[in-house]
């Protein structure tokens, strides 16, 4: 089977589907190799993650890893937020094809846009943790 139990189950019963009401971040995300887009929207209290809900247009790993984000990331301080890698996100779903690494990535670079958005409205300097320049292999995607 390609694709792990988690992965099927998170794909087919996506968790925290939507828009959050309310949300004071909001962040957008694409995909510049297959086009596709994410949407993380945020209701953060004290730097808390009260709620969050993404829309994606995206592949079924796409939707599969940003349901598990969402999980992984509510109740959670922004700074452990932000530490979430995308390989975390794949570990907690038992791991993806390499194919489909990228799409978790859109996950990851999500969150961190909506946390930034969070900090532009406090009126705060957000420094990103590295900009994804395409490809440096860092996330372990493989070469197509
Ligand atoms: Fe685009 Fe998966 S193929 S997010």
């Amino acid at each position: 089977m390609l694709y792990s139990e988690k992965v099927m189950d998170h794909f087919s019963n996506p968790r925290n589907v939507g828009e959050v009401e309310n949300a004071n971040a909001v962040g957008q995300v694409g995909n510049a190799k297959c086009g596709d887009i994410m949407q993380m929207s945020m209701r953060i209290e004290d730097d808390i993650i009260q709620d969050v809900k993404f829309k994606t247009f995206g592949c079924g790993a796409a939707i599969a890893t940003s349901s598990m984000a969402t999980e992984l990331v509510k109740g959670k301080h922004i700074d452990e937020a932000l530490a979430l890698t995308n390989k975390a996100v794949m570990d907690a779903l038992d791991g993806l094809p390499p194919v489909k690494v990228h799409c978790s990535v859109l996950a990851e670079e999500a969150i961190e846009a909506a946390i930034a958005d969070y900090y532009k409205r406090q009126g705060k300097e957000f420094t990103p943790k590295k900009a994804c320049g395409g490809c440096c292999h860092d996330c372990h995607q493989e070469a197509e």
